[in-house]
């Protein structure tokens, strides 16, 4: 049960006798701000004609949309990661892959296959604008549903993450937190497979634990069952060259007691403090001065103009099998507020999308 008393299964109630075609643009737009988790009552479902592409525009028909949990505070109306406000009744921001069915623009083919923001909608006229961010997808034998995470935003905030705050070394006595999330399972296996880091991750639950135990990480901690500072103690230690932070709160302090010296701290999310009615205080800071660590946080917008080496370092590592793509699909786009509900619930594993019609026929 969440803190507004609703559960995961009536998302179910809310998915039902809902289904989308060809003939018409369907739509999950904000029915309410979310006040702490998510709730089946925040989504409202709708249907409009397809709209027409004007001169310079083009039509978009989706294909695969990916979820984060940055989607809430969308819904909030916070303005959250730069995007444009949301109000009652607007279609839900989202990111995701579209093949251009119309082009009445210059620069865009139809047939293309393209990934930026289409909203949480089946179809969308777009000018293609910077705003949008929207990437050409070149067929790179992959699937297209790569594009909605692990070749998308996600695979590119675990890369800048990783590698341009993490400056991680051979043999970093690494930790991880969110070790089985989208984020964490694509850091895991690259800071292991590519640099040679050990990698202690955590994650909640048996399966989960598992899970990362078989992508990259040396051992697990379940954060929901075993003490998080005991089980530090047990496995570092040494202490921490490298803390990649998801989580925040507590977790991100028990970390910090336990710096090397010059070691680096990446703060990625705080997805456990998300859902507080007060943020939480970190306590033990002047750890970073004793230590002589580099906190660094960053955001993964500012990193797009290295979009095109980063899709072809993460391409090329999982063609040579050191990262292997996770995605948790949700079938069908009638499901998307319980898939963005399942990121908050802990229930994902590996990147959070969704499949709106599945891969493309053909692409070009
Ligand atoms: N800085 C940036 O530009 C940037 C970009 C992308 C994402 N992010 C942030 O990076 C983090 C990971 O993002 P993601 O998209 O990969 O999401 P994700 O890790 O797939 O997110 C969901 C996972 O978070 C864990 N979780 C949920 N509630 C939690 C809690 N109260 N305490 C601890 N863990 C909790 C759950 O795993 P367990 O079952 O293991 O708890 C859940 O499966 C998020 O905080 C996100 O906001 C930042």
């Amino acid at each position: 049960m969440t803190a507004a008393g609703s559960s995961l299964a009536d998302f179910d109630a809310l998915s039902t006798g809902k289904q989308i075609d060809d003939d018409a643009n369907y739509q999950w737009r904000v029915a309410a701000r979310p006040v702490g988790n998510v709730v089946p009552s925040d989504f409202e479902w709708a249907v409009t004609d397809i709209p027409e592409p004007g001169e310079g525009e083009v039509l978009l028909k989706t294909h695969y949309l990916g979820l984060a949990p940055v989607m809430r505070f969308y819904m909030q109306g916070t303005g959250a990661a730069g995007e444009r406000v949301l109000e009652p009744g607007d279609v839900i921001h989202g990111r995701g892959v579209a093949q251009v069915v119309k082009s009445r623009h210059p620069d865009w083919r139809e047939g293309e296959m393209v990934q930026g923001q289409l909203g949480w909608q089946t179809y969308k006229v777009s000018k293609m604008t910077p705003q949008e961010k929207f990437f050409r997808m070149p067929p790179n034998g992959l699937p297209a549903a790569l594009g909605s995470g692990v070749l998308g935003m996600t695979g590119l905030s675990a890369h800048a993450g990783l590698f341009s705050c993490g400056d991680p070394r051979e043999g970093d006595r690494m930790v991880l937190s969110g070790a089985a999330g989208g984020v964490g399972s694509m850091v895991s296996q690259m800071a292991t497979n590519v640099v040679g880091c050990d990698v202690v991750g955590m994650a909640g639950g048996p399966e989960k634990c598992t899970f990362i135990l078989d992508h990259g990480c040396s051992h697990a901690i379940d954060y929901k069952s075993e003490n998080i500072e005991a089980r530090l103690d047990e496995l570092r230690p040494d202490g921490v060259d490298l803390y990649f932070d998801n989580v925040g709160g507590e977790t991100l302090e028990a970390c910090l007691e336990r710096l090397r010296l010059h070691s680096r701290v990446v703060l990625c999310g705080s997805i456990s403090e998300y859902t507080r009615d007060e943020p939480f205080k970190l306590s033990n800071y002047t750890r970073l001065r004793a230590t002589e660590t580099r906190m660094q946080g960053f955001f993964v917008y500012n990193h797009l103009d290295r979009w095109n080496a980063v899709m072809d370092d993460l391409a090329g590592w999982i063609h040579d099998g050191k990262l292997k793509p996770v995605q948790d699909v949700e079938q069908g786009f009638e499901h998307m507020p319980r898939a963005l509900a399942n990121l908050y619930y802990g229930q994902n594993v590996g990147v959070q999308c969704c499949s709106v019609r599945g891969e493309p026929e053909a692409w070009n």
